[in-house]
């Protein structure tokens, strides 16, 4: 927790030591996962893209029944401006609390980790693994919560310990039917045919990505929200994986082909970054 900050949303916002327990041992959160989290970047002094992941933090806690309580963009604001660095990674947690109890928000704020960088810098090497469903099933049912950024990430972390024992770094989850879904901390996206794809988060009950969100925005090349089969992942000329603090990592080696970095991943690259640091 060296140069951390801790605030907390209840009676404040207000700082207190990053060691402090803040949580009941029956919260919520603790004992069910029945908790929902965002995870920004800290660039020029500011939380990048906020209105974004407020956006998309109320959303996951609607579908969790968490009554979110107000005050998250002053929280946000108040724990980015007591870090001593310009650059860093906000992480904003709301816990459901204890039972008939009330949510517990807070921010922490830290650097960001080595590893994170250097994907950013030197890319990922990754491998597919199945996510065991059909495309469609997280969609229609909705209770498997797809597309909510809880903090049940016991399944994510799993599976990048799997990629791992494989020699790689990360995981691009695939459906039982053949479909690519997403990263367990990432947003996917290819290009084929002289265009940018990646899966529509709807249709496929995956994360609605506020990364991708923005790159779409900056790519110079066509793009295509659509499914795509693994198939077409494995031969496609780019692949790349989109998250807040990582950014556009390329991927290098996807199953053991190797790829370099192609033009299209390198100028977003440059762009994404460029918008970051502009807010
Ligand atoms: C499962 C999952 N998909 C996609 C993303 C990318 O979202 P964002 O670009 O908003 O960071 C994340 C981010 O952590 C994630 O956890």
């Amino acid at each position: 927790m060296t140069g951390a900050v801790l605030a907390l949303l209840e009676g404040g916002p207000r700082l207190v030591d990053p060691t402090t327990p803040i949580l009941r041992a029956d919260d919520l959160g603790v004992a069910r996962g029945e908790a929902v989290f965002e995870t920004l970047r800290v660039a020029s002094g500011r939380p990048a893209f906020l209105s974004l992941h407020l956006e998309r933090l109320a959303r996951s806690a609607a579908r969790l029944a968490i009554p979110l309580p107000g005050g998250w963009a002053e929280l946000a604001s108040f724990a980015t401006d007591a870090y001593d660095a310009d650059d860093g990674m906000l992480r904003l947690t709301c816990t459901k609390g204890p039972p008939g109890g009330r949510p517990v928000g807070f921010a922490l704020v830290a650097p960001v980790p080595s590893e994170t960088l250097s994907a950013r810098l030197h890319g990922v090497s990754v491998v597919t693994l199945t996510l065991g469903v059909p495309a469609g099933v997280r969609s229609s049912a909705p209770w498997l919560l797809g597309g909510v950024k809880s903090t049940s990430y016991a399944v994510n972390m799993a599976s990048i310990r799997a990629a791992e024992a494989e020699g790689a770094q990360d995981v691009v989850w695939v459906s039982s039917d053949g479909y690519v879904l997403e990263a367990p901390t990432a947003t996917v996206a290819w290009v084929t045919g002289g265009r940018l794809v990646t899966p529509p988060p709807d249709e496929v009950g995956i994360l609605a990505g506020t990364t991708v969100a923005v790159a779409l925005g900056l790519v110079e090349v066509p793009v295509q929200t659509r499914a795509g089969t693994v198939e077409e992942l494995r031969s496609a000329d780019e692949v790349m994986l989109l998250s807040s603090v990582r950014g556009v990592a390329p991927v290098l080696r996807l199953d053991g082909r190797e790829l370099g970095l192609g033009p299209v991943t390198a100028a977003l690259r440059e762009a994404f970054e460029t918008a970051v640091q502009q807010g």
